[in-house]
C-alpha cells in the first residue's frame, strides 16, 4: 500500500512540504523542516495539556470515549471485572497476556511475599503528624522504599525490573494501610498471606484484637472489582508522570511516588474525594436541583463528572454502579447513594451537561462504595493509587524499553521579554556602543 501522506502549504512562503501519516498521526518533528525563511527554527505544534498530542506507541490500553470502550491488552474491562481477579489483570498490564494457572500461583506467590515492609518505614510513618494525609504519607514513603532498595536503579537489568514490580504491587496496600492506622492511632496490622490480595488488604485496615481477621466475601470481592477498574488509563496525568520521570532513567519508586503526587490532585484522584465532600454538602435529594443551577452558572464544578477522553458513559461507572448495589445490600442503603442517583438523574437532563457532554466519570460512584465499606475519604485517593500501580509500571516498563522514546522534554512558545539589560550595564553596554534594545 502507498505510503499515507499530508500535503501542508506554508501560506507564508508558498512552499509545500509532505510528511507521512503513521497509525494516524504525524510526527511532531516532521514540522521541523517548515521554516518562514527557509532557515532558522522550524514550525512548533503548539498542545497545551496535551489535547491531541500522542506522546508514545502503547500496547497497553484502548480507549474509544466516544463509544464508552475501555480494554487492557485487548480485553474489555467489564470481562475483566466479572470474570477476573486484580492480581491476574496486573499480570495482563505487566505481561501482555492472561497468566496460564502455574503463571497465576507463581505470581500471586511472589507478590504475597513481598508484602511486608522494612520496619524502618513504620518509623517513618510514625514521623508524620497525627492528621497527615495519608496520599501525603504514601507519596512520602514510597519514595523513601528507593533508599530501601538501590538495587532498583538497574532498571536495564531485566530482573531488577521484575523484582521491584513485585514489591511496588506488594507493598502498595500495606504502605496505604499503614497510614490510615497512623492517622487514627492503631497499631499496625500485619499482613495475612493467607488471605487475597483485596482481603488482605481489609485485614491490614481494620484487624483489631481478633486473632484472625475474616473480611466479608462480597466487599472483598467489590474492594477487587474497584482496583481492576483503577489499573490503568492510557495516557492519564500520573501515568504521563509516570513515563516522564521515567525517561530521565530514575529508579521505580521514585517514578511512582511522583505519579501518586499527581494522582493526589483533585482533578485526577483527588476526585472521589471531593464526590463525597459534595453530596455531603448537597446534603438532601431537593437540593440537588439547586446545586445544579450553581454548577450551570459556572460557580462549581460537578465532581466526578466529566473525562478528558470519555465524551459519553464511562463504562467503568456503569460496573460501579452495579457493584454499589451489591456492597450497600451488605452495609445498607446510604442516603448518598439517593442524592448521587438524583443528581446523575437531573444532571443528565440538563442542557448544560448535554452540550458539554459531560457524564459520570468513574469516580462518581466508587466514593460511596469506599465510604460503606468503611474508608475514611482521605484514604479514597490512596485506593486509587493501589489499584493503578501496575499500570504505572506497565507504562513505565513500556517507555523505558521502547527505543524511539528518550527523555521526555517539551518544547514550548516563549512570550517573554526580548533580550534586555539591567539598567547599569545597558549604560556601560551604550557606552561601548552596543544597542541594548
Ligand atoms: N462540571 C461542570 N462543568 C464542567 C465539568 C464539571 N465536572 N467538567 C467540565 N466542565 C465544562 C468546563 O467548564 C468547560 O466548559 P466551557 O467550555 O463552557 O468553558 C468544558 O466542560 C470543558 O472542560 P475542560 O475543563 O476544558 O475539560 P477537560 O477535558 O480539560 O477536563 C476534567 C476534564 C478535569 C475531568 C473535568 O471534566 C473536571 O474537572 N471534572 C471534575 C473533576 C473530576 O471528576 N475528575 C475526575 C476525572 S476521572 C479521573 O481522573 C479518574
Amino acid at each position: 500500500m502507498a505510503e499515507e501522506t499530508l500535503t501542508i502549504t506554508d501560506n507564508r512562503t508558498g512552499r509545500r512540504y509532505e510528511v507521512p501519516i503513521r497509525n494516524g498521526a504525524i510526527s511532531a518533528t516532521d514540522l521541523q523542516k517548515i521554516t518562514s525563511n527557509g532557515s532558522g527554527s522550524g514550525l512548533l505544534s503548539y498542545d497545551p495539556a496535551f489535547l491531541n498530542t500522542a506522546s508514545c506507541r502503547s500496547a497497553i490500553t484502548f480507549i474509544d470515549g466516544e463509544r464508552s470502550i475501555l480494554r487492557y491488552r485487548g480485553y474489555p474491562v467489564e470481562e475483566l471485572a466479572e470474570h477476573s481477579s486484580f492480581l491476574e489483570v496486573a499480570y495482563l498490564l505487566i505481561h501482555g497476556e492472561m497468566p496460564d494457572p502455574t503463571q497465576r500461583q507463581q505470581w500471586v506467590d511472589a507478590i504475597t511475599h513481598h508484602t511486608l515492609l522494612h520496619e524502618n518505614i513504620k518509623k517513618l510513618i510514625d514521623g508524620f503528624h497525627h492528621d497527615a494525609h495519608p496520599m501525603g504519607i504514601l507519596v512520602g514513603t514510597v519514595g523513601a522504599l528507593s533508599t530501601f532498595y538501590p538495587d532498583a536503579k538497574d532498571i536495564f537489568k531485566e530482573e531488577s525490573r521484575r523484582l521491584q514490580i513485585l514489591r511496588l504491587i506488594a507493598k502498595m496496600p500495606t504502605l496505604a494501610a499503614f497510614a490510615a492506622r497512623h492517622a487514627v492511632g492503631m497499631p499496625y496490622a500485619y499482613p495475612d498471606n493467607d488471605l487475597s490480595y483485596a482481603g488482605n488488604f481489609l485485614n491490614m485496615m481494620w484487624k483489631a484484637t481478633e486473632l484472625k481477621y475474616e473480611p466479608n466475601p462480597v466487599l472483598e470481592r467489590a474492594l477487587d472489582v474497584l482496583l481492576i477498574l483503577h489499573a490503568d488509563h492510557e495516557q492519564n496525568c500520573s501515568t504521563n508522570v509516570m513515563r516522564a520521570v521515567g525517561s530521565a532513567h530514575a529508579d521505580p519508586f521514585s517514578a511512582t511516588a511522583a505519579a501518586a503526587a499527581a494522582l493526589y490532585g483533585p482533578l485526577h484522584g483527588g476526585a472521589n474525594e471531593q464526590v463525597l465532600r459534595m453530596l455531603g454538602e448537597i446534603g438532601s435529594i431537593n437540593r440537588v436541583p439547586e446545586y445544579v443551577k450553581r454548577v450551570r452558572s459556572g460557580e462549581l464544578r460537578l465532581m466526578g463528572f466529566g473525562h478528558r477522553v470519555y465524551k459519553n458513559y464511562d463504562p467503568r461507572a456503569q460496573i460501579i454502579k452495579k457493584v454499589a448495589d451489591d456492597v450497600l445490600a451488605v452495609t445498607g442503603r446510604s442516603p448518598l447513594l439517593d442524592i448521587a442517583l438524583e443528581l446523575e438523574r437531573v444532571a443528565l437532563a440538563d442542557d448544560y451537561f448535554i452540550k458539554h457532554r459531560l457524564y459520570p466519570n468513574v469516580d462518581f460512584y466508587s466514593g460511596i462504595i469506599y465510604a460503606a465499606i468503611g474508608f475514611p475519604v482521605e484514604m479514597f485517593p490512596v485506593l486509587f493509587a493501589i489499584g493503578r500501580t501496575p499500570g504505572w509500571l506497565a507504562q513505565w516498563q513500556e517507555g523505558l524499553l521502547d527505543p524511539e522514546q528518550k527523555i521526555a522534554r517539551p518544547r514550548q512558545v516563549y512570550t517573554g521579554p526580548p533580550e534586555r539589560h539591567l539598567p547599569g550595564i545597558r549604560a556601560a553596554k551604550a557606552g561601548a556602543g552596543t544597542s541594548a534594545g
